[in-house]
């Protein structure tokens, strides 16, 4: 698929076939292509756990999102993905990367860091998963897990103090879904967000 295409046709899906499993090839693309993403420092500081297994499944789904709240129609649809990758990100890889010679921030000042690199880092790579299953063939969705539950979903995989997931993605071939009532608000358009030359410069 042309890259254009790519970009233009993703959307977050959530809504998949539950009987066509996303084939074990894709899984490892989507997964390989993440790790092409940018990197402060080519730190490298994120970690990704894959569920497949429905029992992998249902315990994220358990833990991750909230019990009440409305959101029943929206998690019904999202269980039907055959994969979830969960995107974490390691502040610390980052302070110990920068207190290398090179970089030289020995101190460790987390006050340093203008944002927080490791979650973008992280974010870059979680859209290239996002391009890479629209690009095969198969959509996705980003979604967050809520603040509340994130010590429930740790310790339900095991994952160390050290990695905050910084949200979840779904995998799956499309079917029809709703779409999500934020595209009410419309795309914003280039003369809206884009300063030339200058603040409020725009069109
Ligand atoms: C950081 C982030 C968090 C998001 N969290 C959720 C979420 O919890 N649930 C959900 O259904 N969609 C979530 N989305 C998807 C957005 O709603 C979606 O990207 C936006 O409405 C634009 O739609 P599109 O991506 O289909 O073009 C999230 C997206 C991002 C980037």
């Amino acid at each position: 698929m042309e890259f254009r295409d790519v970009v233009l046709r993703r959307r977050m899906v959530r809504n998949y076939d539950p009987d066509r499993p996303v084939p074990a090839p894709v899984r490892e693309r989507i997964l390989e292509h993440a790790l092409h993403a940018p990197s402060a420092g080519f730190t490298q500081g994120w970690a990704f756990l894959v569920l497949e297994e429905p029992a992998d499944r249902d315990r994220f789904w358990a833990a991750a999102t909230p019990g009440t709240g409305g959101r029943s129609r929206w998690l019904a649809s999202m269980r039907t993905a055959p994969l979830i990758i969960v995107p974490h990100s390691n502040k610390r890889d980052y302070i110990d990367r920068y207190a290398e010679p090179d970089k030289g921030w020995t101190d460790r000042d987390e006050t340093r860091w203008p944002v927080p690199y490791w979650h973008i880092d992280t974010g870059f790579a979680s859209l290239l998963m996002l391009l890479t299953a629209v690009d095969e063939g198969l959509g996705a969705c980003f979604f967050g897990i809520p603040a509340e539950r994130i010590a429930s979903y740790k310790a339900a995989f095991g994952v160390p103090d050290e990695y905050t997931p910084i949200g979840a993605i779904s995998v799956g071939y499309r079917a029809p879904d709703h779409r999500s009532r934020s595209l009410a608000r419309g795309r914003k358009p280039v003369t809206e967000v884009v300063h030339r030359g200058r603040w409020g410069q725009k069109g």
